[in-house]
């Protein structure tokens, strides 16, 4: 180990990450991973030390994600999720959100950034959007730790293994700005529970307090570890805004989605012909079933024999093959937006379909939460577990098959789902209204940039713009 790495950080990143261990998972048929792989602390080791001070998991004290929760610890019937899910459902997306998302890109696409490397861009605002999102916090309200540890989280992810310099440079970087982040989040909670912040209901963190009551299954130590712990999450959309960009670039594009998205934008993209999902939703799934920006869902698993194993093992049930699998697609391998119109949803899986499957009964059981902040609207789940909205009776179904993997399967798949794809849909009305084009510069060396877990992007694409 270098001299540099201070003992406590080879103590609590370095030594745990040679100690654990991952295996790829099978491909799964039905679009649900079973309770014996479980999201019980399931993340990797090494990163322990970015969200927890004694570089080990400490809920009571320090708070938890659902992210990181078994199903048998989240409530009756994933309580806890059903609550994360109450702050991005599809109506507040539309009536709360929707300006804060287009915002973004008008500052995103202006002129002056014609010709700079996109990611660059990109991060410049995402600070600003992400805590708006979160706390309704203004640009000038966020103290620079929060950037501090932002910058630290996401290079901490790209930068996967505890053994480089970078790695640890940002890893202690989270660490020595987590308390003030953590000081400040707190305050902002306490202004949101004092109805002291304006336009509350325009916030994340609104309806968690809402929703949870601040009771057992969402405390306020959670929402506050909620906050930061979803620059995970929220991590994952700078990959597709470059992944996009990139796959629309006109001389080293995907010939094939620059045809799709011509003729989705030309040809009513808000039209859905009589299925659940518009021509651009289903443009946009398309695009996240191919990029596959979120390689596997991770679960640890129980031990049975393992004389010299490691001391964490973990499962990694991977997307990609799911998603391209010949048993669940005709055409696995081709751009084809339409393959959703035929596609099973969520609630089509009751349980008169799970007997017609040869099961006895659902394996999870449907119960429906529904919401305590004066909307009419219900968080449900169908039989495989996978959470839906149902706004006003009317149910906004997801795509519930094991061949659409990029969000993960059954009770743990995303619960960002609906946010992720409104925010790329509007990424793509902006780049289609503002007549937007992408290029690959020519820049010798580009800027690496960490975006994602194992994800570090080289930044060599521009945008320009039509006159
Ligand atoms: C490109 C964007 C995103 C992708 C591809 C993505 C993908 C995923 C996947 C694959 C999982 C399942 C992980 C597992 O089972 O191990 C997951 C879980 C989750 N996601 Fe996302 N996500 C994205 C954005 C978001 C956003 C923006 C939010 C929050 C608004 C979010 C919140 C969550 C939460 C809370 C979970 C844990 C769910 C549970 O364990 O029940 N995600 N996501």
């Amino acid at each position: 180990m270098p001299e540099s790495f201070p003992p406590d950080y080879v103590a609590g990143s370095v030594v745990p990450f040679f100690l654990a261990g991952a295996s790829a998972g099978e491909t799964p048929t039905l679009p649900m991973i079973d309770l014996a792989l479980s999201k019980e602390m399931a993340i990797d080791v090494q990163w322990l030390g970015v969200i927890y001070d004694g570089w080990q998991p400490n809920p009571a004290q320090e708070g938890i994600s659902v992210f990181l929760k078994g199903y048998e610890t989240r409530g009756a019937n994933n309580e806890r999720k059903k609550i994360y899910m109450s702050a991005v459902t599809p109506d507040l997306i539309d009536a709360k959100y929707r300006g804060k998302i287009t915002g973004f890109f008008e500052r995103y696409l202006a002129d002056g950034n014609v010709g700079r490397p996109l990611l660059k861009t990109y991060f410049e605002g995402y600070d600003d959007f992400y805590w708006d999102l979160h706390v309704g916090a203004a640009k000038n309200e966020i103290p620079v730790e929060a950037r501090q540890f932002s910058e630290g989280f996401r290079t901490v992810l790209g930068y996967y293994y505890p053994t480089l310099e970078i790695h640890r440079d940002a890893l202690m970087l989270c660490r020595k700005t987590r308390p003030a982040l953590r000081e400040w989040l707190d305050e902002r909670l306490q202004r949101l529970i004092d109805g002291k912040q304006g336009n509350a209901d325009q916030t994340m963190v609104y309806y968690w307090l809402k929703n949870g009551q601040l009771g057992e299954v969402f405390p306020r130590v959670d929402i506050l570890f909620e906050c930061f712990h979803n620059f995970l999450a929220f991590s994952q959309w700078g990959n597709m805004v470059y992944h996009v960009g990139a796959a629309l670039e006109p001389t080293r594009g995907d010939p094939k989605v620059k045809e799709w998205f011509e003729k989705t934008m030309k040809n009513g993209p808000d039209q859905a012909d009589g299925t659940p999902f518009t021509r651009l939703d289903r443009f946009v799934m398309e695009l996240f079933r191919t990029i596959n920006p979120n390689a596997g869902s991770f679960s640890t698993v129980t031990r049975l024999r393992d004389v010299r194993g490691s001391e964490f093992p973990a499962v990694l049930t991977e997307h990609l093959p799911a998603s391209m699998a010949p048993r669940h697609w005709e055409n696995p391998s081709v751009f084809d937006p339409d393959r959703y119109k035929a596609a099973q949803i969520t609630t089509d899986h009751d349980e008169a379909h799970c007997r017609e499957i040869g099961l006895a009964r659902c394996p999870f059981s449907k119960d429906s939460f529904p919401v305590k902040d004066g909307r009419s609207v219900a968080l449900t789940n169908s039989a495989f577990g996978a959470i839906h909205a149902e706004v006003d009776g009317q149910p906004h179904p997801l795509v519930d098959t094991a061949g659409y993997a990029p969000f993960g399967f059954g009770y743990r798949r995303c619960a960002g789902e609906y946010i992720t794809i409104e925010f790329v849909k509007e990424y793509l009305r902006a780049i289609w209204s503002k007549k937007v084009s992408f290029q690959k510069l020519d820049t010798q060396k580009p800027e690496s940039v960490p975006v994602n877990p194992h994800t570090v992007l080289s930044d060599d694409i521009a945008f320009r713009k039509a006159r």
